[in-house]
């Protein structure tokens, strides 16, 4: 991503959504991750003007659950804060951040969201520093798409989350994801889904919802209950 996407303060709907495509390539984190430490700063502002609702869908979709408010919750791939914000609105306290980008979680630091914040890269074959079965919840937003976090992630999220907790996210629906990225094509981040289903890692708390999600494009909704 070139400084002249960063530059503007008042991007339009246009820009914004050219902001989120070029987040989501086929390519490795590491490579993505330059891209989020110069976005950093104007992020908000570019989810805004593509009218991105996902973090305020991911929320209500916890909230309807009826958790206690003290559950711990963690909030993977968390940025700057956006679906913590929106947690701590609904009262929820206890909630941690982990985000491969320092950039991106300086400036959820600002907004006094988390508890903690640990910067962590969440790829395949590498375990996080947390203990097995910590958290009530995980919740994850815009997070696994292409050039981020793929379904390679999901065994060490189950790890971290309690038996009969929940994990909830929201992603753009993935087959939108089909032409760019072999690991979205023909159903195959479904398919990860379904097999550790079959393996009795998680279960289907709610069928998959397809969702308004950011301007033009739909979203999908996964709120899985670790077995
Ligand atoms: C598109 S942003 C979404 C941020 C926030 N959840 C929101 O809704 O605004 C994706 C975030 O996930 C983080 N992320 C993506 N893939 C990751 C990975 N494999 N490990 C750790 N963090 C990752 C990025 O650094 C970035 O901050």
């Amino acid at each position: 991503m070139s400084d002249s996407d960063t530059k503007s303060t008042c991007p339009d709907i246009h820009i914004g959504k050219h902001f989120i495509n070029k987040l989501c390539q086929d390519k490795e984190y590491e490579e993505t991750l330059k891209s989020y430490t110069s976005v950093a700063p104007v992020y908000d502002e570019y989810m805004a003007s593509a009218e991105h609702i996902g973090a305020k869908l991911t929320a209500e979709t916890l909230d309807n659950l009826g958790l206690d408010k003290e559950s711990k919750i963690v909030d993977i791939g968390a940025g700057t804060g956006a679906l913590g914000m929106l947690l701590r609105e609904r009262g929820y306290k206890n909630i941690d951040a982990i985000d491969g980008s320092e950039a991106m979680l300086q400036v959820a630091e600002t907004r006094n969201i988390y508890q903690n914040y640990t910067v962590a890269i969440i790829v395949k074959g590498k375990k996080l520093a947390v203990e097995d079965n910590v958290y009530d919840v995980a919740v994850l937003c815009a997070v696994f798409c292409p050039g981020n976090m793929g379904s390679d992630a999901f065994s060490e999220i189950i790890r971290i989350v309690k038996p009969g907790g929940i994990i909830i996210w929201a992603m753009r629906a993935p087959h939108l994801f089909a032409d760019v990225s072999e690991h979205f094509r023909n159903g195959k981040f479904e398919a990860d889904v379904e097999e550790l289903v079959k393996k009795g890692k998680w279960r289907h708390f709610h069928m998959p919802k397809t969702i308004p999600y950011f301007h033009g494009n739909e979203g999908t909704i996964f709120t899985m209950q670790v077995i």
